[in-house]
């Protein structure tokens, strides 16, 4: 999960510049799918948290995220010697039909980010780029509310134009294109599946089983509470507590008993039930069918 990789990477010259310099306020990194996104914020996190810069990460990939697991969004931050770890649910392992929970949780980490005092926000985004698929409307949407002081631009060959035009024209914010690593390489769905397995794999370690009643703690959007259904535990601020499992759901009884990391459920005010179910006792998962509770 915290996949800080330790392997060496290939560090383009343009990227020297960058390292040296640590860039105030929101620094979103935008890109396609596999261009080394992740890669390039791991790396530029480490060299401006070395130089002594009260930086903070944002996670948010629910694809491939690579500091929480899947289906999740985090910041992580130290600012004089403090840590501040918060984390928001979306639900799924991809942006379509999550476009609203992907944006707002975006909103309320780089807001506590803000309120904590970081120098720099540094985004890693998703790779949904493609216009058929909503992904440039995601990506204005972002820089119209978080407002961004600079996105940091990665391609192959120049499939970010289409979003990047009207920004231009704007003057804002300061683009800085980089071209992708020559290392940056494609991975394969299943790859990327079994990334997410390993993952969810790594969260549920050492779970144990809660019940929770649920005339207590709220369930939305639907209580759509079939076996091996992904959900997750919040708290009154909609921050995430940790992921759950569903084993068994009695209805008559408002019971759940739920596989979870949670040792207890102090704090807990809400479930929101996710998209995805698991497969038997697997973590081999796969988006339930939409159905209306
Ligand atoms: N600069 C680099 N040096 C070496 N490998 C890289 C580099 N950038 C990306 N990669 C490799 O390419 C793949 C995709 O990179 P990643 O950073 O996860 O892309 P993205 O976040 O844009 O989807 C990974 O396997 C990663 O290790
Ligand atoms: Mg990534």
């Amino acid at each position: 999960m915290s996949a800080t990789r330790e392997e060496p990477i290939e560090i383009p010259t343009s990227w020297h510049a960058l390292e040296a310099r640590p860039l105030p306020g929101l620094v979103m990194v935008l890109g396609a799918t596999d261009v080394g996104k992740s890669t390039l914020v791991s790396h530029l996190a480490k060299r401006w948290a070395e130089a002594g810069h009260a930086l903070a990460r944002l996670d948010g990939d629910p694809g491939q995220a690579r500091l929480g697991p899947p289906t999740t969004m985090t910041l992580e931050m130290r600012i004089s010697g403090k840590a501040l770890c918060r984390r928001v649910f979306v639900g799924d392992v991809t942006p379509a039909g999550h476009m609203l929970p992907l944006l707002v949780g975006a909103a309320k980490l780089v807001q506590a980010a803000r309120e904590a005092g970081a120098e720099t926000i540094l985004y890693d985004t998703t790779g949904l780029i493609d216009p058929r698929q909503g992904g440039a409307h995601l990506k204005w949407s972002k820089i119209d509310l978080l407002r961004p002081s600079a996105l940091i631009t990665l391609e192959k060959a120049r499939e970010l134009e289409l979003i990047l035009t009207p920004l231009r024209q704007r003057g804002w914010p300061e683009i800085i294109p980089l071209k992708a690593a020559m290392a940056a390489r494609r991975r394969s769905i299943e790859e990327r599946r079994r990334g997410r397995e390993a993952a969810f794999r790594c969260t549920f370690e050492g779970a144990t089983r809660l019940v929770l009643d649920l005339r207590s703690v709220a369930v939305f959007p639907a209580a759509n509470l079939d076996p091996n259904r992904l959900v997750a535990l919040e708290d009154d601020r909609g921050w995430l507590v940790g992921l759950g499992r569903v084993e068994a759901w009695d209805e008559p009884l408002r019971r759940l008993s739920l596989w979870t990391p949670v040792p207890s459920l102090e704090g807990v005010r809400t479930l929101r039930v996710g998209d995805l179910l698991f497969e038997g006792r697997s973590f081999r998962h796969r988006r339930a069918a939409a159905r209306i509770a």
